[in-house]
């Protein structure tokens, strides 16, 4: 059930949200009014509070001090600031761990993870989730009532830095995951493959998660794969009970936590973890390079579909640099207002920050803010009061679900999991790379299309690329076959189709699963080494991977052979026509420029074509919220986007215009 944020005044006005994660409690007294006033000059009218105020809200095991925050609640209230309250669990404190070691993660290496950070603590930890849940308990009934309390943050990014505990309390929680998903050990056997090398369990007992084994000695691929599986489930656990408490205490007030959807963080599979919520929330930080705009709209993308469309957070971006990358880079003009409205493009009806007062002390003095060192006579905060004012001139947005493309990106963690496991053909796979390689093509051809979750509803695009789509269980085969039966056109990648859920080979010849449908058999793999290419004769590059295709049914077309190479004559890229439908096979790396040609080919032949002006494509990525379509300048370069949003109108270089029928915004 999607609720959104329950606005403390005027709850049926539309406004999107905008503010930051706010910690007072880094700062003396007379500072909050100040905060409070500049807030109020940048339109800011929602903070995320307590996020890290776990020992100042409980200094003691039997001692409480909420005066503080109670003032804080109040003082931002009177200031018309709505407040989406942390439980405050992310980051247990010293007097907690010394008390209880025992809550410590303990990493593959058998060593304890120390206090001294943040979030050291153990999800299946029962004396963790003890006290978390007692805080929990102690928040809601303060604030259940307070009048600034619009939503709950659960936790905080659950799974930055604890999602794989090694302990005795993963083991036990492990195995009995383990025994809920296979009921007998015969069974785990059976899907971990136990016969190889001598693993046969005898009982339950017996089974730890995957520790660190010997030099060049590769762990059980199943148990490896049921692990990652199990401690994203784990993380999501510790989610319900806090939410369970929630819902008890105070069945009104929605609930979310902070999705982390960007770049290579991968431990938690969000697309099991969205129904959780109310409404779904995102933290994203742009990753340095050419491809950061395209990975940052895919990231915003993938969230919006797993939110459903409907509205979600962005919990948190950057105004300008980070602290954790090996060089933080400010941000150029522009960028700050783009980054918040590619967001917002993609479904986001809120656009906050991490953080709104740039603290002095502690590992993020260096991270910038909303109010930085500087002050406010500063670029930064000029930037920030005007996407104020901005976003205040777009709340006709609010509440407008994205309009779906017609063709689609699918995204599957179990693929992105197990493809990049160890002891494979190669081990230079990326998976992730590999999806936003196809989304940049899109973009560059400026076709719109969606990412969205391989369990969810994706029947209705015309055109699907399911990239490295590894794991193949016979559900999402039959699936598939059905799509293409029913005249969906489905493109697929090398290294896909090749295993079960369990990771077991379907057998018969490459790619398993998908055989078939492809109308091709493989039977060896040819992964090219790092300094080896393999020229196509449509004049394209492959790296990284080949296949040695033989074509089986005489119905499936060749788009592209090998020219030179070990595979010099055979096909690369293959098509087959399934009546209306087709199902086409791409077996190399292409990388982002030599794909663009592919996939318009096989978007012209699928139907799917580019809702904007020829000049525009490439230059311009489209968004679609209902009437608002957003015009997002992929450029450094003016854009003239008067042939779709009227006489005169110009896109500035990293500009975002709106475009919305009926005139407004
Ligand atoms: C994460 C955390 C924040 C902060 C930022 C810095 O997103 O949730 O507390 O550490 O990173 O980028």
């Amino acid at each position: 059930m999607h609720r959104w944020l329950r606005w403390p005044t005027d709850p049926h006005r539309p406004r999107l949200g905008f503010g930051a994660d706010y910690n007072p409690e880094q700062w003396p007294r007379h500072v909050w009014r100040d905060d409070a006033r500049a807030m109020r000059t940048a339109g800011v009218n929602i903070v995320s509070l307590a996020i890290f105020s776990w020992a100042r809200i409980q200094p003691g095991a039997d001692t409480w001090d909420f005066a503080w925050l109670d003032e804080v609640m109040d003082l931002l209230h009177a200031h018309d600031i709505a407040v989406d309250l942390a439980t405050a669990t992310a980051s247990p404190p010293p007097w907690l761990t010394a008390a209880h070691p025992e809550i410590l993660p303990v990493d593959r290496d058998g060593r304890t993870v120390w206090p001294g950070a943040r979030q050291h603590w153990r999800p299946t930890s029962p004396v963790f989730r003890e006290h978390a849940l007692i805080l929990v308990r102690a928040m809601a009934e303060r604030y259940g009532d307070h009048p600034a309390l619009a939503a709950w943050h659960i936790s905080n990014e659950l799974g930055c830095h604890n999602v794989y505990d090694y302990s005795d309390d993963a083991a036990a929680a492990f195995r009995r995951w383990l025994q809920d998903r296979y009921g007998t050990v015969e069974e785990l056997n059976r899907a971990w493959a136990t016969t190889f090398w001598s693993q046969r369990y005898g009982d339950w007992d017996q089974i730890l998660p995957p520790r660190r084994t010997g030099a060049s000695s590769y762990p059980n691929p199943t148990q490896q794969l049921d692990f990652k599986r199990f401690s994203s489930d784990a993380l999501r656990e510790h989610l319900r009970a806090e939410r369970a408490v929630l819902l008890e205490l105070t069945p009104d007030v929605p609930v979310t936590t902070n999705f982390m959807v960007m770049g290579e963080t991968r431990g938690m599979d969000y697309a099991s973890w969205a129904a959780e919520l109310d409404f779904v929330a995102n933290d994203h930080y742009v990753v340095p390079g050419p491809q950061g705009p395209d990975e940052q709209s895919f990231s915003a993308n993938l969230v919006g579909n797993l939110a459903g469309g409907l509205p979600w957070y962005l919990m948190e971006h950057s105004t300008s640099a980070v602290n954790w990358q090996p060089v933080n880079v400010a941000k150029a003009p522009g960028e700050l207002a783009r980054d918040s409205l590619t967001h917002v493009a993609h479904g986001a009806d809120a656009v906050c920050f991490f953080q709104w007062r740039q603290s002095a002390g502690g590992a993020e003095k260096y991270h910038s803010a909303m109010l930085p060192h500087a002050g406010e006579d500063s670029a930064v905060f000029r930037d920030v009061c005007s996407l104020g004012a901005t976003l205040r001139d777009l709340s006709a947005v609010a509440g407008t679900p994205r309009t779906p493309a017609r063709a689609a990106i699918v995204f599957d963690w179990d693929s992105w999991w197990a493809s990049e496991q160890d002891s494979h053909p190669t081990d230079r796979l990326r998976y992730r790379q590999e999806a936003l390689d196809w989304y940049t093509a899109f973009l560059e051809l400026g076709i719109r299309a969606d990412v969205v979750p391989a369990g969810g509803v994706w029947e209705g695009y015309e055109l699907l690329v399911a990239p490295i789509l590894y794991v193949v269980p016979a559900g999402l085969a039959e699936r598939l076959t059905q799509y293409v039966a029913a005249g969906g056109h489905l493109v697929t990648t090398y290294f896909s189709g090749i295993v079960d859920e369990h990771e077991h080979v379907w057998l018969g010849g490459y790619p398993g699963a998908l055989r078939e449908l492809l109308g091709i058999r493989i039977e060896e793999f040819a992964p090219l080494l790092d300094d080896e290419r393999a020229e196509l004769d449509n004049g394209a590059t492959g790296t990284l991977w080949t296949d040695r295709i033989d074509v089986t049914d005489p119905g499936a077309e060749i788009l592209a052979r090998y020219k030179t190479g070990a595979q010099a004559g055979r096909p690369a890229i293959t098509r087959r026509s399934h009546g209306p439908g087709s199902a086409a096979y791409v077996s190399t790396r292409l990388g982002p420029a030599a794909l663009q040609p592919v996939l318009a080919e096989l978007a012209a032949r699928a139907g799917v074509t580019s809702e904007l002006p020829p000049d525009l494509r490439g230059r311009v990525e489209l968004a679609v919220r209902g009437p608002h379509r957003f015009l997002i300048n992929r450029t450094g370069r003016t854009v003239d986007v008067s042939a779709v949003a009227g006489p005169g109108a110009l896109l500035a270089p990293r500009g975002v215009l709106v475009a919305s029928q009926g005139g407004t915004p």
